[in-house]
């Protein structure tokens, strides 16, 4: 039978593309599984207003089909957006020896512009994408409801059962349940993420049984079997992240995707040394080499590493980058969209 949902969002098949943050999304991505009968995804959380009005008419250029944009609700923790002087210059100095080996210098402390969610997230619903979906909270009522008057479907990620109880409760039309076997971060708003830990084979289940609206697995689906194993876990679809990052037509730096295909680099780890919020990655030096740094909060750490990160990956240093994969790496054998989608249902 045809889950109810993908007539709802009129798509073809039970398989979602997993937003990515960053320079990670592409249009030519999200268009090639839309194209495809899936629902693919752009995550908006660091473009403008205009920007995001820009990244829905683009993908609308290259497909008709339907299609998500997705933002982050809660976009900084406390003191991340303004951290102290002293607490930047001091991770600075953690990461020292790391800046010698790249031979470069710290960067200048700074803070960056933090986007405003209200604003991103009315260009979203003037750019009405069939599906709004969303992580780290849940939006407010007024931004549900001109979603809802706009038929756009709301579809909100949860990594606990009391997250997806709430994101029922509040007017969400779908939760996506994400485990913790997901690459890229935990986007847990209710409780700490280290407290919400939850596998996708025990967060599936519970979630279905305990809201009416329809579940979208998330977290270690990689091939036909992973996606095949949601759906009779109670979903109705399967959005999958690490399996599209690592195609042709994603975001990720070569270096990057090849790293997915190498099996000898697929231990991944959950860690705040690369953002300031928990998140899996390969396991490189950086989160046992820095166990002891006291880190910034989201989103200074990430603005600390990012200079780290560009540096690593101009050098082709994956020991020290942020190279975020799930736990289902050693599963991928598709570099493109074409091939995976034809091997999933
Ligand atoms: C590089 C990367 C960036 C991501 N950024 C976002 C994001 O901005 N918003 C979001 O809802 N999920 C984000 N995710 C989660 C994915 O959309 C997806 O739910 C997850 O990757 C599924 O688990 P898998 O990697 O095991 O397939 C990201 C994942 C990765 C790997």
């Amino acid at each position: 039978m045809t889950p109810p949902l993908l007539s709802r969002l009129g798509i073809e098949r039970p398989i979602v593309q997993g937003p990515f943050g960053g320079a990670y999304s592409t249009v030519r991505l999200a268009a090639a599984v839309s194209n495809a009968g899936g629902l693919g995804s752009f995550g908006a959380h660091r473009l403008t207003h205009s920007e995001i009005l820009d990244t829905a008419a683009a993908i609308r250029h290259v497909t008709t089909r339907p299609f998500a944009l997705n933002l982050w609700v809660s976009n900084r923790d406390e003191g991340g957006a303004h951290p102290s002087r002293e607490a930047v210059l001091r991770m600075h100095e953690a990461l020292r020896p790391y800046y010698a080996e790249l031979g470069i210098d710290p960067p200048p402390p700074e803070t960056k512009a933090v986007h405003d969610f209200e604003d991103q997230a009315r260009a979203v619903i003037e750019a009405r994408p069939a599906v709004f979906s969303f992580i780290f909270g849940i939006p407010s009522r007024e931004i549900i409801a001109e979603c809802k008057r706009s038929g756009i479907v709301l579809a909100g990620g949860a990594t606990t059962v009391d997250e997806a109880r709430a994101l029922e409760q509040a007017g969400a039309d779908v939760v996506v349940a994400s485990g913790f076997e997901a690459g890229g971060h935990r986007p847990s708003f209710l409780a700490a993420a280290e407290d919400s830990l939850m596998g996708t084979m025990s967060l599936v289940p519970q979630a279905a049984s305990a809201v009416r609206i329809p579940v979208i697995a998330a977290g270690g689906i990689s091939d036909a079997r992973g996606a095949a194993a949601a759906l009779l876990l109670g979903a109705q679809a399967a959005q999958i992240g690490t399996a599209f990052l690592a195609c042709e037509e994603s975001g990720a730096p070569t270096l990057h995707r090849d790293l997915l295909f190498d099996r000898a680099a697929g231990r991944t780890v959950l860690s705040r040394v690369y953002t300031g919020r928990l998140a899996r990655a390969i396991r490189n030096r950086l989160p046992d080499e820095l166990r002891g740094a006291r880190l910034l909060a989201y989103p200074a750490q990430l603005w600390v590493m990012s200079a780290l990160h560009e540096a690593a990956l101009k050098r082709s240093r994956a020991d020290l980058m942020s190279l975020w994969s799930g736990q289902s790496s050693g599963l991928l054998r598709w570099r493109n969209v074409e091939s995976l989608m034809a091997a999933l249902p």
